[in-house]
């Protein structure tokens, strides 16, 4: 049964023992036709920076440790998605690498049935102690979140003085044998949007892919504008000043758009989530570290895995809430329609 659809703030739930709402085959397909491949998991909504567009200095509401999953938990509701139809997961937070026990995560769900690629969005800053660790436990991919090179602007962006904890990252990153690593920048008005440059330039020199997120309507203050958001179409002029870019072919369902840059097989790629929505494409869902499952950043509506297994849910029953959720997603985030509301959880608190 689903009870109160729709609702600002409801949920989305299910009950032990119902019949399954996935599709015949198993696979997690929407009314759209979108089939669900990547899971992310926010592994933890706390952070060890107070970056100015995502938390407040102070009073944020933590989570209590009783209310996020424990690891079986969270191993076993992934397992269940991956046994229908995802092969990609990502950990995400908050920061990833703030949870204590995310290398043994790392690896049980590296070491699942079907071999899902495991990949991670993080700040870096533990990546000195954790990267060699997080390769040996079968982690694929990082992407690193980096929004300037200046380091008192780090300092003032973030609310703490770690620049020098990033760099030691990317050297760690780099020593324990990732490739294919990439940076997340979101540039703001009059703040870092200088750096669309040199941001490219340092990632290139790294062998590095650079990406630009245009910002979205996810802060925990509310405090998002879209005059203060710089557009999509604002770096790609920026950056064609600077640099030969040819478009790359065959996007899928990847949020970016992406360039090579002056002649090389080397990339950058911006991300133009308000502009121009890829939504049509998405193939995401998400779960938060307290167990819930969204459909879409920006829903409304959370499905609440974590009492369902409590309570006694079996696998099949996960499977059930998984297709129920897909089910209920809309067509797009709707960001841009006039009746526009921001999830009550910001983005550290979902995931990115
Ligand atoms: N809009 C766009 N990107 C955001 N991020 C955090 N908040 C926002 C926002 N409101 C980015 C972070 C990080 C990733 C998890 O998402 O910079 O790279
Ligand atoms: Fe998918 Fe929601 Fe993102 Fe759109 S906004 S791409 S539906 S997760």
């Amino acid at each position: 049964m689903i009870t109160s659809l729709g609702a600002p703030g409801t949920r989305l739930n299910v009950q032990p023992g119902e019949a399954p709402a996935t599709a015949p085959d198993g696979l997690l397909v929407d009314s759209y036709g979108r089939r669900h491949r990547d899971l992310r998991i926010s592994l933890t909504d706390k952070c060890n920076l107070r970056c100015t567009y995502c938390m407040p200095e102070e009073g944020m509401e933590w989570l209590a440790r009783s209310q996020q999953l424990t690891v079986d938990e969270l191993v076993r509701i992934a397992a269940v998605a991956v046994d229908h139809g995802v092969t990609e997961i990502r950990l995400t937070g908050g920061e990833p690498l703030l949870h204590r026990d995310v290398v043994e995560i790392t690896s049980r769900l590296a070491s699942l049935p079907g071999a899902p690629e495991i990949s991670m969005t993080t700040n870096g800053l533990r990546l000195n102690a954790l990267a060699q660790p997080l390769r040996d436990a079968g982690l694929t991919r990082l992407n690193v979140s980096l929004d300037t090179l200046v380091p008192e602007r780090y300092k003032e962006l973030t609310r703490r003085d770690r620049f020098d904890a990033v760099l030691a990252g990317f050297d760690a990153a780099d020593g324990a044998g990732f490739t294919g690593t990439k940076i997340n920048t979101v540039l703001m008005r009059s703040i870092n949007d200088d750096e669309a440059a040199s941001l490219l330039r340092f990632a290139l020199d790294r062998g590095y892919e650079q990406r630009f997120i245009e910002q979205m309507p996810l802060d925990a203050g509310h405090t998002w504008t879209r005059e203060n958001m710089i557009t999509a179409d604002e770096i790609y002029a920026h950056l064609a000043g600077e640099f030969d870019l040819a478009p790359v072919p065959a996007r899928g369902a990847a949020p970016a758009e992406r360039w090579y840059v002056n002649g090389t097989e080397q990339t950058v790629g911006i991300i133009a989530s308000v502009t121009r929505p890829f939504c049509g494409a998405c193939d995401r869902i998400r779960l938060t570290s307290d167990g819930q499952l969204r459909n879409c950043l920006f829903a409304r509506t959370e499905s609440d895995v974590r009492a369902l297994i409590r309570g006694g849910g079996s696998d099949a029953d996960i499977a059930h809430a998984l297709g129920v959720s897909i089910a209920a997603k809309l067509p797009g985030h709707g960001i841009n329609d006039p009746g526009f509301i921001q999830p009550e959880r910001g983005m550290s608190a979902i995931g990115g």
